[in-house]
């Protein structure tokens, strides 16, 4: 027996010396010191031997079982510390060399105009309406009829309108004001809100017109809501969007869904005012219809005319950014030319 420990202290550490491997050396483990191994089989015949044997042989055993534990755990700290180097060296980075080259986008300039005027009117009280009050695909009935909008009304035309295949009358929406009823259906008075989204004509594309733009809605109704509150509104919205050096005016115009109505326009920065080809030689340029909610649209939704009015606004997103930032082709918006994009 002692001999044969001897034996398998000799082999075992010439073994454990010889590994090359964290997985040579759990091999060498297995076959000596697991359960099924050889040292372990020696301990079982322990108990057919004489006491005096027993004391031992089997200190001699736990000696050399102690020994190997020993030799394998030096070894294997070893061995880890090499192939940990060799990981390291093959996975080296030159953190001097220079990197790729990966161009970042940024927001659009037309998303970054509608963000910065609802933060402006979110700052005067008004909140954004849920999107769902502002589908882009609408019905007649919601863009035109419960505005107020006369049967044969000329916008309702094909040539201004897209019409469809889902079904007669469902459009793509030509005006953002039909969130104004969809609003106004699900929530009574005092109601402040805005509306931000894109609307569609059918109309030749030219510098100044395309067929897809973007329109920001505004309602406000309420007790005793007059036009002066309106003008408030407006003219302080325009001198945080512009600067109060740039001159406005209101004038009288014309709506189905508000009475009376009028249209702000802002003085043309491409000539300052003296007249150009963008403002078509007048020096002004219309940025917003307004007016207070007419009667009808109020019956319509089922608010009392008697009690509350309101008024509601609607502004073209492209006119406001060309006339903030001079651009004189509302079709560079859409034609993505990175160099016109880079600059904002
Ligand atoms: N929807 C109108 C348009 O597209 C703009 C407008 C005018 C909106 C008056 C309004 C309003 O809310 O009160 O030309």
């Amino acid at each position: 027996m002692k001999d044969k420990l001897e034996a398998i202290l000799k082999s075992a550490t010439e073994e454990i010396n010889n590994a090359v491997s964290v997985v040579d050396l759990d091999n060498v483990k297995l076959k000596y010191l697991s359960r099924k191994g050889e040292l372990n089989s020696i301990k079982k015949n322990l108990k057919d031997m004489s006491d005096e044997d027993k004391r031992i042989i089997g200190s001699m055993a736990n000696n050399v079982s102690n020994e190997l534990e020993k030799l394998i755990d030096e070894k294997n700290s070893q061995l880890y510390k090499i192939e940990l180097d060799k990981k390291l060296q093959s996975e080296k980075i030159d953190i001097t060399l220079p990197s790729d080259f990966r161009p970042q986008g940024h927001v659009h300039p037309l998303t970054q105009t509608i963000n910065e005027i609802v933060e402006i009117f979110q700052g005067l009280g008004f909140s954004v309406m849920p999107s769902e009050y502002s589908p882009e695909v609408e019905t007649e009935y919601i863009n035109f009829d419960m505005l107020n909008f006369p049967p044969n009304h000329p916008a309702k035309d094909m040539q201004d309108t897209f019409y469809t295949k889902v079904a007669p009358n469902v459009i793509l929406r030509s005006q953002t004001s039909g969130a104004q009823i969809r609003q106004m259906l699900n929530q009574s008075p005092p109601v402040r809100v805005i509306s931000p989204g894109r609307v569609y004509r059918c109309e030749s594309v030219s510098a100044r017109k395309n067929n897809l733009f973007h329109q920001i809605e505004g309602l406000l109704v309420d007790k005793d809501i007059t036009f002066a509150d309106l003008k408030g509104i407006l003219n302080e919205f325009v001198r945080l969007y512009f600067g109060s050096s740039r001159p406005t005016r209101f004038r009288a115009s014309y709506f189905p869904f508000t009475e009376p109505s009028a249209e702000v326009d802002v003085q043309c920065i491409m000539c300052g005012g003296k007249g150009c080809r963008t403002c078509s030689n007048t020096g002004w340029l219309e940025v917003l219809g307004a007016g207070m909610v007419h009667v009808n649209v109020l019956k319509n939704v089922g608010i009392d005319p008697e009690i509350y009015s309101g008024f509601a606004f609607g502004m073209g997103v492209e006119r406001l950014a060309m006339l903030k930032y001079a651009i004189n082709d509302i079709r560079l918006f859409f034609n993505n030319d990175v160099r016109f994009l880079k600059q904002f």
